[in-house]
């Protein structure tokens, strides 16, 4: 089994060092405030490193990294430079220079880099692409995703483009097959002066495919869905119960004079599979891409190109103005 450890037990971390614990030899935790690194190494029974450098120059082989965002760049590196494989958090890093310069490290020191991007995991997405693929569903024309909440005040470092619409990004790039040619953002600080906490992020893809994603922390209800508008079906899927509703309908007796009465075949069918847990699927391809040297699901290259298309995201929102991912 490979030695795990991951850096920044908050909210996230603490689910990582769960499921490590239970698939991997789990060595221990680092986290900057000591108190909360010292209590779940105990709830684990793994060591509390006082230091980050202790962690590193450790035997381990691969390491979570779940802290703040604005830290990802330099834990990314030292990590990398302490010859560790690395699953950073979600999103990536800053910019994309320090993405790059992730990238081509571990190249070089020939290591993992995975990037925390939790709904690819999830089965109902895995499943939605196998139906793409098998064209199950005809071509895909739009796309359009929901996904709302109310506030998370422990997140100070980014806004909910960054925060939240990432996912939906990597998954439309993943869905499409394509990547983003310019986009398009209104949205603004409904309670927050220095972030964004709500927008409307239009995509345009290459390959002619819209995407549209409402994001925002301001509603009093998790919403987590997805819909795909193709050529021989409507698609809506649900992240949080991992379900599926694939309609069509065709209209039988048409009467221009009485609508409402007009007649329509419907075919709606509905799946709900075997529930998941998305980061457990997405750690355990992680620790395989590492053990039979393989790229994990979601690679650096992934995180790197989700992450322009997310500043040119925050661009939009700045200038009202659409931006091209060429002039990024
Ligand atoms: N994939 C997902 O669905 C998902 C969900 C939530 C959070 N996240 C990501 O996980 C990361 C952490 O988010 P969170 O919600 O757990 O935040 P959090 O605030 O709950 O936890 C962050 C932890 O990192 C620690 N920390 C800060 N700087 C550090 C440093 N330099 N070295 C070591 N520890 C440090 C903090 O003390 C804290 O315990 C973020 O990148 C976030 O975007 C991903």
């Amino acid at each position: 089994m490979l030695k795990t450890a991951v850096i920044g037990v908050g909210v996230m971390g603490q689910n990582h060092t769960r499921i490590y614990s239970e698939i991997s030899n789990l060595v221990g935790v680092y986290d900057t405030n000591l108190q909360a690194s010292k209590q779940i190494a105990k709830t684990f029974n793994v060591q509390s490193f006082p230091e980050i450098d202790n962690l590193l120059s450790s035997d381990i082989d691969a390491i979570s990294i779940a802290t703040p965002s604005s830290t990802h760049h330099e834990i990314s590196m030292k990590a990398l430079q302490a010859g560790k494989n690395i699953l950073v958090e979600k999103p990536f890093c800053s910019t994309a220079k320090e993405g790059e310069q992730i990238i081509k490290t571990a190249e070089k020191l020939d290591l993992t880099v995975g990037v925390g991007f939790i709904e690819r995991h999830n089965p109902i997405i895995q499943y939605t692409k196998e139906n793409i693929q098998k064209d199950d569903f005809g071509n895909i024309i739009s796309m359009n995703a929901r996904r709302v909440s109310s506030f998370p005040p422990r997140i100070k470092d980014i806004g909910v483009i960054t925060d939240l619409a990432t996912h939906d990004i990597d998954i439309m790039r993943f869905l499409s097959n394509s990547t983003v040619e310019s986009v398009y953002v209104r949205g603004g600080g409904f309670h927050n002066s220095v972030f964004e906490d709500h927008a409307i992020i239009i995509l345009n893809l290459e390959n002619g495919i819209t995407g549209y994603i409402e994001v925002n922390w301001l509603t009093p209800m998790k919403v987590r869905r997805l819909a795909l508008t193709c050529s021989r079906s409507y698609v809506e899927i649900d992240y949080i119960d991992q379900s599926m509703t694939i309609s069509s309908s065709k209209i039988m007796n048409m009467n221009i004079q009485d609508l409402y009465n007009t007649s329509m075949e419907k075919l709606i069918r509905h799946v709900q599979l075997k529930k998941q847990e998305p980061l457990r699927m997405e750690l355990i391809n992680f620790l395989d891409s590492i053990e039979h040297n393989r790229r994990p699901e979601v690679t650096g290259e992934d995180g790197l190109e989700t992450l322009k298309i997310t500043l040119a995201a925050l661009q939009s929102l700045k200038t009202k103005e659409p931006v091209k991912l060429c002039n990024v």
